[in-house]
């Protein structure tokens, strides 16, 4: 933590998120984790800066878009909506949200990129490998795992390109002394271990950090055929967030080194090898710390789309209100290993801990306070042993909560709190008040049982604050707290009776009910096999319409063009509307194997990229006479694998008056990409 003109300052990110549009409850993790670290740290008086975003170039992206008919920018506007609106519905409270396509980003790496090309850190050569476009990773012969990538297993495709290259062999040496002169960068200990064992100390490559063959990337400014490395574009964000490189960056000044980058464990590489030689190749300091988290597993596999075990937060939030899904997130398994997602044990957690043991707890202490004072939290009398042991317990418990959240041991942190909660529900059962409340003797010992139990739970409130953003002011309206002195991390640190007596207690809602967990169970059951039978019907249908759409081709084709209706059905303008026609430039031109039909072409959109379409036209041109000529293609229409090539649309033509086919085209000055209307 830095000081800053008396203040400290605590800045933690998470990872910048590919922008997908079903992240799923093992993203939300990762987040919500960040959150609580950087409530906490608020809470406790730090000046925190709490960084997310969304990593959104490279080919990956560019090959969605492509086959959603949208450019890669309107495909991730679309998305990083959805993921802003996600962590508004989980509370997710970020300082900044850094795209890698907004302006202010873009400029800095590429300016980072010229300053360490300048400096002789980066230089240029011709890079031979394979390459992961899922992962986005290069991959040397050696390192592939039967010729597939050792990351995630899937196909790798040969890669052989003039490319910039990073000199991070240089570097390694200095690396590794800095993680052995520093046990705390990566955390948790074993995962520095695991970086020096299995990827420094065998030797550090070169990195390839440019290419020419993915269009959808930062461009290197003095070489503008190269698109940046996207790790080397994604890991800048820590900086560039703040600043870094412009004149504006006072937070940059302020903030950076980061405390902490929290990461899932499998990026953990990235961020302790790439990320710290190219902070220290431009003579900055590195983040304090690196912790890699573990993942939330399914059967014992990784969260993700392609093992098709996706859970949605969104699903989850709106069933069990947010949370109550970031206490069962940060509860249930402790930071740093995986842990196994079932809706089972989320659903028994938010029973036994939240609708029994803190819901009870709550309901009991102001229902009694209702029932016996008429509803005004009573003065307490000199306490006795047994009350005296439970203020100290509430006493010590922050300290000891703060202790576990500083170490990102979340789950330790709630169990403290739980801890009390528990001793809480016991003093209860011990003191029974409901028999002090029978007799006028009892009064004494009544107002002090009941004024005990209106302080923990305010402190108890305090406490949970940062995991369960919402439920402390639930607390605070039925046990009449209102000022905010009363909600402060400085009003539980200090000696046992800091409430006031006398407050208006209010009994509301059941904070968290209870749940019937097998009808739960039942019903999610339900949900998802209603959602596959309407995937399956919607798998049929776009399969039913493919297969119509090819006999109608075929029809078509067999037919004498004379017998078509001229217009065969009347369409309204949003019809039109939804056909995106655009002019491109033919780049490329081949006829097909195998076919005397088609021909193959690689077409430029300008700005929108590039795409390759097939189109039965190979007896009216030859492949040579249409390079550099502009056509109109219908930009829109699904990709359909023509031969075992994906064709990315349709290039529009007309029969002349011989009955050929004609190119349509657009007259000079039309700008690659115009869209046609
Ligand atoms: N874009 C890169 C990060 C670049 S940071 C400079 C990336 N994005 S991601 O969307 O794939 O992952 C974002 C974070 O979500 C990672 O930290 C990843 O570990 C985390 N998780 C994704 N699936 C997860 C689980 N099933 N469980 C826990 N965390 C998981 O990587």
């Amino acid at each position: 933590m830095t000081e800053t003109r008396g203040k400290k300052t605590f800045y933690i990110s998470t990872p910048i998120y590919y922008p997908s549009d079903n992240l799923h409850i093992g993203h939300a993790y990762c987040s919500t984790a960040a959150d609580c670290m950087a409530r906490f740290k608020k809470l406790t008086g730090y000046d925190t800066f709490f960084l997310t975003g969304t990593d959104e170039h490279g080919q990956k992206i560019e090959k969605k878009a492509i086959a959603q008919g949208v450019t890669p920018q309107a495909y991730v506007d679309h998305i990083v909506a959805g993921i802003k609106e996600l962590w508004k519905l989980m509370d997710i409270e970020y300082d900044d949200f850094i795209r890698t396509t907004d302006e202010r980003h873009v400029t800095a790496v590429q300016k980072i990129f010229r300053q360490l090309y300048d400096q002789g850190d980066i230089y240029k050569a011709e890079y031979e490998g394979w390459y992961c476009t899922p992962c986005e990773s290069f991959w040397t012969e050696l390192q592939l795992k039967d010729g597939k990538c050792p990351d995630c297993g899937r196909p790798v495709e040969k890669t052989k390109e003039e490319s910039y290259f990073f000199r991070m062999n240089k570097y390694a040496p200095w690396l590794i002394q800095y993680i052995e002169e520093h046990p705390d960068f990566i955390q948790p200990a074993s995962r520095a271990n695991e970086m020096l064992n299995n990827f420094l100390r065998p030797g550090l490559q070169d990195l390839c950090v440019s290419r020419t063959s993915v269009k959808w990337g930062i461009p290197v400014d003095f070489d503008p055929k190269h698109t940046i490395y996207v790790w080397i574009d994604a890991l800048s964000n820590y900086i560039t967030a703040l600043g870094y490189g412009t004149e504006r960056d006072e937070r940059f000044r302020k903030y950076w080194p980061a405390d902490v980058h929290l990461v899932g464990k499998e990026i953990v590489r990235f961020h302790t090898i790439y990320w710290p030689i190219m902070l220290h190749a431009l003579g900055l300091p590195l983040p304090k710390q690196v912790f890699g988290h573990g993942w939330l597993v399914i059967d014992g596999k990784k969260m993700g789309k392609s093992v098709g075990n996706v859970v949605d937060p969104v699903v989850l939030c709106n069933r069990y209100s947010s949370d109550a899904v970031r206490y069962f997130l940060m509860r249930e398994m402790p930071f740093g290993s995986d842990g196994e997602f079932t809706l089972k044990s989320m659903l028994t957690r938010i029973n036994a801990d939240l609708a029994n043991d803190l819901g009870n707890l709550v309901s009991r202490t102001v229902a009694m306070i209702e029932k016996y004072c008429g509803g005004r939290i009573p003065a307490p009398n000199a306490p006795e042993e047994i009350d005296r042991a439970l203020w100290e317990l509430a006493e010590k418990t922050p300290g000891r909560v703060e202790e576990q959240v500083n170490a990102f041991q979340f789950s330790a942190a709630l169990q403290e709190i739980w801890k009390l909660i528990g001793e809480c529900n016991r003093y209860i059962d011990q003191t029974q008040p409901w028999v002090l409340g029978k007799s006028e003797d009892g009064a004494p010992r009544l107002a002090t049982v009941l004024y005990t139990l209106a302080e923990c739970v305010r402190r108890v409130a305090v406490c949970v604050s940062f995991v369960m953003p919402r439920t402390p002011e639930r607390i605070f309206a039925q046990i009449g707290v209102e000022e905010e002195g009363l909600k402060s991390w400085d009003s539980v640190n200090r000696p046992f009776a800091v409430l006031p007596a006398g407050l208006q207690v209010k009994k509301g809602e059941a904070l968290f009910p209870r749940l019937d967990i097998q009808k739960e169970i039942d019903r999610d059951a339900d949900a998802a096999e209603d959602a596959e039978k309407a995937a399956e019907k919607a798998a049929k249908e776009a399969a039913k319409a493919g297969k119509k759409e090819q006999k109608a081709e075929k029809k078509a084709e067999k037919a004498p063009k004379a017998e078509e209706p001229f217009f065969p059905a009347e369409i309204g303008i949003e019809a039109f509307d939804q056909c995106k026609m655009q002019v491109a430039r033919v780049l490329e031109c081949a006829r097909v194997d195998k076919s005397n039909k088609l021909l193959q072409f690689r077409l430029s959109f300008g700005k929108d990229g590039e795409r390759t379409i097939l189109s039965g036209i190979a007896k009216y041109y030859a492949p040579e006479e249409l390079v550099g000529k502009q056509v109109i293609v219908l930009a829109n229409l699904a990709p359909r694998k023509i031969m075992g090539v994906e064709s990315q649309g349709m290039i529009l033509s007309a029969l002349d008056d011989k009955g050929e086919l004609r190119l349509l085209s657009v007259g000079e000055g039309v700008e690659d990409g115009a869209v046609v209307g």
